[in-house]
């Protein structure tokens, strides 16, 4: 009956505020006032983000760690390789509907897609390259750049610098939008029976025994299941528990020699596990991480800022334990206050890995189905 109601009024809501531009359960999509949306200028982010030439060793582009066919992730890797296979510290994260997000990368320190396309290119654990003048040569000499940089700017081959190739980069990723899941079509569409009984469970699992939904936000018209802000659930931190001190004064004495925060962070285990503290300063912050987006979850195993988890039935234990991988590790000083034991029984998390499953957009049903089959997320 409750429930009913409950669809009803979203219903009523979202007829109120669709957009026509993006998928059921999004939000109208915000595009920045000085970056503009143009279908050559997203033609040409589309080309950027692919061009495996803007690397040292012209084998790395920005799909290679975000694939469309893996939920744009590197899925099953736990962290990310990138020149040599060089590996970093963190699991890539997907950008799968990133035109949403307020901060970038695991713990915030970017604040838009604009500037975040700058930092791979010269990170040496990613792209590797020592400056961007390497990108500028490329798209100064190659045609189809040329042509394509004079349209969508106005600008000759030479007068193109980092800030187009950002702007068109994001705008190709402002296009990655994902929503119209099974869950969107129950919730804001109001077709009843597009979810099972059990997921119909897990979601009010989600809603209420197991506070998902506090942090994993669920509006009235939209979901982007992020509150776009920072906790420490116990993951990764609980590993180094009694070197913090020192992670903290390394950290903190490798920034007073002048050391980037971006190439620590993904080449240094211990200053990653810092999370939001690196960027905040913030003791509060210590191994706090941002809340990510549970679209597509389903296709993009491993899961946690450093790809530690490797299924949702993981995930789920992880959670039931109150933030500690086996029940009865002691916790860690910073642990949110968000997070408790949960006590809940093995068919409740199953109906919740179901739940999470129902979340997959049309467009990864195949991928997420054969995630399912090969046990990545079976609630067994
Ligand atoms: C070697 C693998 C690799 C390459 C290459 C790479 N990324 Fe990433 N990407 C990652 C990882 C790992 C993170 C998370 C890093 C962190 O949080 O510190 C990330 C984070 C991001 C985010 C932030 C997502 C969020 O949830 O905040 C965006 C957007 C993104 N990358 C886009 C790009 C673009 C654009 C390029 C090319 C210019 C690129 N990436 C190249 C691995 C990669
Ligand atoms: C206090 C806020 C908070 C609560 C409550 C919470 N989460 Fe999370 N969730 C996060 C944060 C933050 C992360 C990333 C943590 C990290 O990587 O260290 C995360 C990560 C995840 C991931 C991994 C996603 C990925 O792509 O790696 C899943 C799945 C998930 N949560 C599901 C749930 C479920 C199900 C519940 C309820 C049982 C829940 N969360 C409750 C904040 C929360």
């Amino acid at each position: 009956m409750l429930r009913k109601l409950v669809v009803v009024l979203s219903v009523a809501a979202f007829a109120a505020s669709a957009s026509a531009s993006a998928p059921l359960g999004l939000p109208e999509l915000p595009i920045p006032e000085d970056n503009p949306m143009t279908p050559a200028k997203i033609a040409l982010g589309d080309k950027l983000f692919h061009d495996d030439r803007f690397s040292t060793t012209g084998e790395v582009s920005c799909s290679t760690c975000h694939e469309r066919d893996k939920g744009f992730t590197d899925s099953p890797l736990s962290t990310s390789e990138g020149i040599l296979s060089l590996t970093g510290t963190r699991n890539s994260p997907t950008t799968t509907n990133a035109a949403y997000f307020r901060t970038f990368f695991w713990d915030g320190r970017s604040p838009s897609l604009e500037d975040q396309a700058q930092h791979p290119f010269l990170n040496p654990v990613e792209m590797g390259l020592m400056t961007h003048d390497p990108i500028l040569e490329i798209v100064a000499t190659d045609s189809e750049y040329v042509a394509a940089f004079r349209e969508v700017f106005g600008k000759e081959p030479g007068e193109v610098t980092m800030d187009e190739v950002t702007r068109a980069i994001a705008a190709f990723e402002r296009t990655l939008l994902f929503g119209n899941s099974r869950f969107d079509r129950y919730w804001f569409g109001g077709e009843e029976d597009a979810l099972s009984e059990a997921e119909i469970r897990g979601l009010d699992l989600f809603l209420n025994e197991g506070r998902c939904v506090s942090c994993h936000v669920i509006e009235h018209d939209h979901a982007l299941f992020t509150d776009h802000r920072f906790h420490n659930i116990g993951v990764g931190i609980n590993d180094i528990q009694d070197r913090i001190p020192e992670a903290v004064s390394s950290f903190l004495a490798a920034l007073a020699r002048g050391a980037e925060v971006d190439e620590t962070v993904l080449s240094e285990k211990l200053a990653s596990e810092l999370g939001r503290f690196a960027v905040s300063g913030m003791f509060d912050d210590l191994g706090a991480f941002k809340t990510p987006t549970l679209r597509n979850v389903a296709a993009t195993a491993p899961y946690m800022h450093d790809g530690s988890l490797a299924t949702l039935k993981e995930v789920m234990d992880h959670y039931n334990n109150g933030g500690v991988t086996n029940e009865g590790d002691p916790v860690n000083d910073f642990l949110s206050s968000g997070i408790r034991p949960l006590d809940l029984t093995d068919e409740q998390i199953a109906d919740l890995v179901l739940f999470m499953e129902a979340l997959t957009s049309p467009e990864y049903e195949a991928l997420a189905e054969a995630a399912d089959a090969s046990g990545l997320n079976s609630a067994e």
